[in-house]
This record gives structure tokens, C-alpha cells and sequence, in this order.
């Protein structure tokens, strides 16, 4: 799928940790955003060209020996550019200004005044709180700029060139913490860049399905379903493009939740009217990762099962030429280390656990979309809310769920306290007051006693999060008398446990599953 056209935002990655935040603010702003790695040529942003391009912060110094620099020649486009932070700074000094340490670094809160009238701070009042976050700072403009805002601590913190429309802010517009810092966002987007509004879902959906129609032609599409929102949305985009040329299926992997895939079978049925073939492939998974005990090992022995599987039912079918996947923007951006500096933290399963040769070319309409655009997509496609609000499930299953090697004792353990705990959420009405809940079987055991009797068994963790697309979590505080009857009903329910215990770890610095 090649991105949408039309003013869309280039955001060049520094390595901040706030780099989706921006692309998710010019989103909000309904502007197509797109992250590349600040190494993105000049030949490849000619070849689409933004309408505008945004450099995020980081956490090098400018005159580090490897620190990370974009081709100077981005200011020479004609295009707006605004720096934010570490953009600020690299962008200042590749201009002729000069950037030094600071004797302490700014972290947090801070009043901005404006120094000059400007577009960039069009509605927001004196004295708005901002959020910074550095450690250098600009000490001499360079040439052609001057200053419109500044603070207490730093009296350079935002600039502007005379005539051309390059702006840097020392702050981070991108994140809640400073105020106004999303109307400062669309301030740049709409007063300086002229861009048009034009992302919603149903220019989405437009576009979509007519790219989708003229790739496929008259071939067919493989879509692997899993019952989740991402592969749910997906075949019913597929199926409203191309109808019965596509082959949806579900591939029991033996990693499902209890009861999954007969239930998935059911919705499609009942609900979507999407014929869906069932492939039992429990033996095969299950076999592959007897004895595996690394989860990057784990996941590329599941993504490269599922290909395999894939290709072997597709031979059954005259004429599929492609596979179609639900991957999402989170997935694709942390499963590549070629985008910014920021390491790569996990292959998620349908982008780094993929084979090198595969037959069948992958289709992946979703890849540009965050998790609540696509429930947004979902529901604009009339798919019914008890499909859109399901909590997300990983393509690796209950594989990333068991801490260590696999076995089917183990299965049934993580299984059974699994639905106790779901079961419990929708029976308080906390389901959909969370973004994911599950459990995880730990590699532990521990003494209890039961019945007067020592006993030395599993430790199951329970795990509930609040999030808007996965990229960042916080633990859920979900009831203690909820967590209390999860708590005894799993010990007593689920034979070879004795032990139940919380997370309240949020993302970052953990992540979510547990592997
Ligand atoms: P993490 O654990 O990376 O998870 O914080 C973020 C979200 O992604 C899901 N997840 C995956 N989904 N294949 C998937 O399709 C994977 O390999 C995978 N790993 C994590 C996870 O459940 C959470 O919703």
C-alpha cells in the first residue's frame, strides 16, 4: 500500500520517546503523518512529497561524534519545517547557529512568554505552560532568525527565519503535559503550512479500497483472521473490495484462548457474513516449539508456522497471489530498528517473524493506522462493538503468555485462569474499562497451603492496562474486590496454582506482554 498523498506530514525520527505522539497529534489534526528514520533521503521524500516536515526531539547532543544528522539540503526543499527540541537544536546547527550544555538540565514545567507576535502561537495566552526536556541549549541564532518565545530558564525557546518558513521550539508541543501544545501543533499545520484537512475514515476507506481493487485485480487474497479488531476490520475491508475473491481463514494454532476459534467462526458467520475456513494447526505449532524457552526464537518459529500454513491452504485455492496481514503502525515501528535510532523491542510476529522467501505477496492495507484509528475504521464499517471492543490478542497467543518452554499442562493452566479473569471483568462491567487484561504463567513456583496440606505450585500474574494504542500503558486499577474473587477463584479452580499476583508495571518501561 503505497501512503496517502495530498499534504500529508513527514516526521523525521530522532529517537525520542515522544516521536508517535507527533504523528498522532497531526493525525488528530486529521493530517496523514508518516515516521521515517532522520535518515530518510532527499531522493525518497522527492519521490512523495509532504507538505510539510517535522524533526523530533532526541536524546543526543548535537556535537556528539555519532549524533544523529539528516541531510542539511531538507531546509532547501521549500518546504515548512519545524523543530521540536532536539530537531530545534540539530536544525540550528546546521544553519550556522551554535548549541551549548547547559549547566543543569531543564526537565519539566515551564511559563512561556512570547518575545514577537507570531502565527505559531496563534489563540494561546501568555504565560502557557510548557513542557521541556533538555539537557543543550541554542546559544546563537542562526543567520536570518530571531526569536519569538522564551522562558525563564531558556531565553531562546522558540525561533523563526525571517521569510522562510522554518520554525524550531525548544519544548515538546506533543505531549499533554504542556498546554495548548496540540493547538500549536495545528497552528503550524494549518496558519504556515496551508495544509488541507482530508484524513478521516472515510477518506481512508475510499482510498483503501479502491488501492485494495487495483493491486488484486483478479487474483485472490488469503487473510488470516484471528477474531481480533485488527483482522476483523481487515477482512471486512477486504471483503467489501474484492467479495468473494477473498479466502478468509483461521488457523488454530493450539495458542488460542479457551473456545476461540469456535467462537470467532461463529461472529463471522452470524454477524460479518464472511465465510471462514478453520485449519487446525495445533500439532504442528506445538511441536515447533517443544523445548524453545527464548521469546524471540519463540515468535519467529510461529511467524514462520503461519506462513507456512498459509502458503500450504492457499495451494488449495486456484489463483491467490496474496496474503493478507493486519499489521498496524505500532508493530511495524517497533519491530524495525531502521526507523530512528530507537532499538528494535520486539518482531512482532506478522512483521519480524516473517520468512525471507515467501510465495505469496503480503497485502497489508492497515500498516499506517494506530490501534483506536483502526476501532474508528470498524466502526464506520458497521462492524458490531462486540467485535471492535474485544482487547487485543497477540499473534504468538498464550506462547508469549507462558513464561518458557510450552507444554499442554501448561496450555490448560494459562487457559482456564485466563477466562476466570475475562469472565470476571464483563461479570463487574470492567471489560471495556480496560484496554487488555490477561494472564501469564510464571516460571515459578511457590509454597502455599491448602487444606492443611504444603503445597509448591505455579504462580500465575495477572495483567490489566489502560492505553489508547499500545505504544504507551499504564497498569489498570481495577478493583481489589474484583481482583480478589479472580484471585480465589483461580487458585481454586485451576488445578497446580497457588499463587495469584498483580502487575503494576506500566509500558515503558515494561511492555505489555510479558514477552
Ligand atoms: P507489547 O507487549 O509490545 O504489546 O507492549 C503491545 C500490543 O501488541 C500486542 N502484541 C502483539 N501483537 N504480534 C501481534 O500481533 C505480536 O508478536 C505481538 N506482541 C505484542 C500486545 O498484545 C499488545 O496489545
Amino acid at each position: 500500500m503505497s501512503k496517502q498523498t495530498n499534504g500529508w506530514v513527514l516526521v523525521l525520527d530522532y529517537g525520542s520517546q515522544y516521536t508517535q505522539l507527533i504523528a498522532r497529534r497531526v493525525r488528530e489534526c486529521e493530517i496523514y503523518s508518516e515516521i521515517k528514520p532522520y535518515s530518510f533521503s532527499i531522493a525518497d521524500i522527492k519521490k512523495n512529497p509532504p507538505g510539510a516536515i517535522i524533526l523530533s526531539g532526541g536524546p543526543s547532543s548535537v556535537y556528539e561524534d555519532n549524533a544523529p544528522i539528516s541531510d542539511p539540503n531538507i531546509f532547501n526543499l521549500g518546504l515548512p519545517v519545524l523543530g521540536i527540541c532536539y530537531g530545534l537544536q540539530i536544525m540550528a546547527k546546521q544553519l550556522g547557529g551554535k548549541v551549548d550544555p547547559s549547566t543543569q538540565r531543564e526537565y519539566g514545567p515551564a511559563q512561556l512568554h512570547f518575545t514577537r507576535e507570531n502565527e505559531l502561537f496563534h489563540s494561546i495566552p501568555g504565560n502557557n505552560t510548557v513542557w521541556m526536556s533538555h539537557g543543550d541549549k541554542l546559544t546563537q541564532l542562526p543567520k536570518g532568525f530571531e526569536i519569538i518565545a522564551h522562558t525563564n530558564n531558556s531565553p531562546i525557546t522558540a525561533i523563526k527565519h525571517f521569510d522562510r518558513k522554518l520554525f524550531g521550539i525548544q519544548f515538546h508541543p506533543e505531549v499533554a503535559h504542556t498546554h495548548n501544545g496540540k493547538k500549536i501543533i495545528s497552528n503550524f499545520l494549518f496558519n504556515i503550512c496551508n495544509l488541507n484537512k482530508g484524513w478521516t475514515s472515510e477518506s481512508f476507506l475510499h482510498t483503501t479500497l479502491e488501492k485494495i481493487r487495483t493491486v488484486v485485480g483478479s487474483s485472490k487474497v488469503i487473510c488470516g483472521v484471528s477474531g481480533g479488531v485488527d483482522s476483523t476490520v481487515l477482512a471486512e475491508l477486504l471483503h467489501r473490495a474484492i467479495g468473494n475473491q477473498l479466502v478468509a481463514i483461521i488457523i488454530d494454532n493450539g495458542l488460542l484462548r479457551e473456545n476461540e476459534a469456535e467462537q470467532v467462526i461463529h461472529m463471522f458467520d452470524s454477524k460479518l457474513k464472511i465465510p471462514l475456513n478453520c485449519v487446525d494447526g495445533t500439532e504442528i505449532f506445538l511441536q515447533r516449539l517443544r523445548n524453545v524457552f527464548d521469546p524471540e526464537e519463540k515468535r519467529k518459529i510461529i511467524g514462520e508456522t503461519f506462513i507456512y500454513l498459509f502458503e500450504h491452504e492457499a495451494r488449495k485455492f486456484k489463483g491467490i497471489q496474496f496474503l493478507a496481514q493486519g499489521t498496524l503502525y505500532p508493530d511495524v515501528i517497533e519491530s524495525q530498528s531502521s526507523v530512528g535510532p530507537s532499538a528494535t523491542i520486539k518482531s512482532h510476529h506478522n512483521v519480524g517473524g516473517l520468512p525471507e522467501t515467501m510465495n505469496l505477496e503480503l497485502l497489508e492495507p492497515l500498516r499506517e493506522l494506530f490501534k483506536d484509528e483502526v476501532r474508528r475504521i470498524g466502526k464506520f464499517l458497521n462492524i458490531p462493538d462486540e467485535l471492535l471492543n474485544r482487547h487485543p490478542f497477540p499473534g504468538p497467543g498464550l506462547a508469549v503468555r507462558i513464561i518458557g518452554d510450552i507444554t499442554d499442562e501448561k496450555l490448560v493452566i494459562v487457559r482456564r485462569a485466563d477466562k476466570i479473569f475475562i469472565d470476571e471483568l464483563k461479570s463487574f462491567g470492567y471489560y471495556n474499562n480496560v484496554w487488555q487484561a490477561f494472564a501469564v504463567l510464571l516460571p515459578v513456583r511457590s509454597v502455599g497451603v491448602m487444606g492443611d496440606e504444603r503445597t509448591y505450585e505455579n504462580v500465575i500474574a495477572l495483567r490489566a492496562v489502560t492505553s489508547v494504542d499500545g505504544m504507551t500503558a499504564d497498569w489498570a486499577e481495577i478493583p481489589t474486590k474484583l481482583l480478589a474473587k479472580v484471585s480465589t477463584r483461580i487458585v481454586n479452580e485451576v488445578k497446580g496454582v497457588n499463587r495469584v499476583v498483580y502487575d503494576i508495571s506500566s509500558k515503558p518501561p515494561s511492555t505489555i506482554e510479558w514477552e
